[in-house]
This record gives C-alpha cells, structure tokens and sequence, in this order.
C-alpha cells in the first residue's frame, strides 16, 4: 500500500475492530491474526468427526465467485461453508450471463437480491473484491479468494496455520519463498503474515527475472542463488511459474527455470534437517519441485490442503459475526438518535 492509498481497514473491520470483510492482510495486526490461527485450530477437530458440521452460518447464503480457475480455493470454501450449515452457490461463470456480456456490478446486484449473505470473490483483476466490498448491500461479507496479483489472504493464513502446527511459533524461523514472486498474490500475502507474527527473516529466492520491483519494501531479502538462499532454513515455500500471468520472455527455458531454482533433494539437504517443504498448488512437477520431494517427508503440501477448510471456517464466521455486531449496532445507534 501506498502512502496515498486509503488503509484497507475502513472496509474490513467493524469499528470496534472485528472483520466484516476478509480482503487483505495489509493493516491486520498480529492480535487478529493470531485469532485467526486460533479460531481455525478449533474447526480442526469438526472435520475429524463424523458428522462435520457446527451450525454458525445455518440459514445463512453463500456465493461462490470464481472469476478464474480453481480446484483448492474453490473446493475448501465450499466444504467451510458447508460444515458452517450455510446454504452454498456455486455461480458457474461459464454458463452464467457473464458469458453474455453482463456486468460484474449488475451480476452482484441480482445474487443480492436472491438475499446472498457473503460472496467469496476470486477474480484476474486486482481489487475486485475490495470494488465489490465498496458497493455491496450492508451485512454482506466480501471474501477475497485471490485477485489479480494483489493479495490471497485465506491462503496466506493456511500457510501460517501448517507452519504454526509443525513448528509451534514463528519467533526465529528463517523462510524462504522460491520462484515467480513477480506474478505471486500468494507471495505477498505470505510475505505480509510471516512478518506480521514475527518471523525472524522472510526470504525470496528467484532470477531478478521474477522479483517485482523494489521487492525489500515487502518486507524480505533476496537471494539470486538457490544453494546460498537454503542454508539455514526452517521452511521454504515453492511457488507455481504463473505462465498465463507472463508477458515476455522472463525465462530462458523451464528445464534452466528446474536446473536453478527447482527443489530438488540435493538442494532440499542444504537447508536445516527439518525444514518443512510448502506449495500452495497446483504443483508442476519437474518445473518447481522434484516429485519424491514433494511426495517426500519433509513436504506438508497436503496438510496445507486441509488446513484451507479451518482456515476458510475461521474467516467466513468471524465475518460473519462481524456483520452481525455491526448490523446491532447500527440499530442501537438508531435508537439512541430516535430516543
Ligand atoms: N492455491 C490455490 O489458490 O489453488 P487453486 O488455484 O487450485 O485454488
């Protein structure tokens, strides 16, 4: 965020700091993101019942809008909603009127007027979720699934939560993140949440190719060389060569792209004996990742899977409840400007 960008928080957060929208972690302190971890930690243990379901959001209706392809994001939200007893849309984009040239406005005005409660919102461009946010009918949550390279913030705090569980704090850890940080929403999110809950250092390892411009201010250190960037690692995160995203030829082959800058076992051994291997998927084999790494031991990439539904549980009811405090108190203040 710029100095002249307003904060994202007039929208995301109620006044007495609760989410009513979860859109970027820019501006989220450690306190509520903690809270996050903490609350999804609970809905752990729905999803290892029999019957995986609470009724926090029973009555309740939530959309799904992927304006982009998706299996996890789109799949774990829905399960989350699901397990919250919401009722669930999945708007087929490709077979909806967007197809016949409607706008994203006048899509949003008709799902609110089916009386939608929260829009889970993946879209190219960025900001789209934020627009939406700006707009939308008071008491409907805006979820961000990934706009643009902007932010993915629900992916973020999954990565944090898998971290959490396999090394019990943040205080200390060294991170690294490997690969297209360029065209990476999940990158920034991820950059944003390990600083916040105080990794001791965030790193991005990558061709210059790949890094966006003045990358530091993120809040990392960069490493050109992949066998210098692994030492002492606790965790590294590999990221996808977002190729739909890349204009030019950033990259001399995939095959340089793997030989470089690809987790191979040989690299994985240089950094600290329990490193834990994340991605956030889909995985390219082969281009970023060696296969029998991440099928390996130290990979936690399915976990990091099943955390999206906890994580995911965590947000929609937390916003949820946000809407909901906001909604009464509005009504109070009514009251007391009517008595
Ligand atoms: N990690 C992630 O966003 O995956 P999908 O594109 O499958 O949702």
């Amino acid at each position: 965020m710029t100095a002249n960008q307003p904060s994202p928080n007039h929208l995301q957060l109620t006044r007495d700091g609760q989410l009513r929208h979860f859109l970027t972690l820019d501006g989220l302190g450690r306190e509520l993101l903690t809270d996050i971890l903490d609350t999804a930690d609970s809905f752990i243990e729905v999803g290892e019942r029999s019957i995986k379901k609470v009724p926090l959001l029973r009555g309740r209706t939530v959309v799904n809008l992927f304006f982009e392809s998706s299996t996890r994001t789109r799949s774990t939200f829905e399960l989350a909603a699901k397990r919250l007893s919401a009722d669930v849309l999945n708007l087929d984009i490709n077979t909806s009127a967007t197809s016949k040239g409607e706008s994203l406005s006048d899509t949003l005005l008709n799902l609110e007027a089916m009386a939608s409660d929260m829009f889970v919102v993946r879209h190219s461009q960025s900001g789209a979720p934020h627009f939406i946010a700006e707009s939308v009918t008071p008491g409907v949550a805006i979820i961000n699934a990934g706009d643009g390279r902007h932010a993915h913030p629900t992916q973020a705090m999954l990565d944090m939560l898998t971290i959490r569980q396999h090394k019990g704090r943040f205080e200390g850890l060294k991170v690294a993140i490997v690969g297209d940080v360029l065209h990476s929403r999940v990158a920034r999110s991820q950059i944003r949440a390990l600083n916040e809950l105080g990794a001791a250092e965030v790193r991005v390892i990558a061709p210059g190719t790949l890094l966006p411009r003045d990358v530091e201010d993120l809040g990392c250190i960069v490493e050109y060389d992949m066998s210098r960037g692994m030492k002492d690692l606790d965790v590294v995160i590999m990221l996808r060569l977002q190729k739909e995203r890349m204009e030019g030829a950033l990259l001399p082959s995939e095959r340089e792209f793997y030989r470089l800058y690809g987790l191979s076992q040989d690299k994985l051994a240089l950094a600290r004996p329990d490193c834990i291997v994340m991605h956030p998927g889909p995985i390219n084999r082969g281009v970023e990742i060696e296969s029998a790494v991440a099928d390996g031991p130290q990979s936690v990439i399915l976990n990091q899977v099943t955390n999206g539904i906890a994580i995911r549980m965590a947000v929609m009811s937390m916003a949820m409840g946000g809407q909901m405090a906001e909604r009464q108190q509005k009504q109070i203040d009514s009251e007391e400007t009517r008595g």
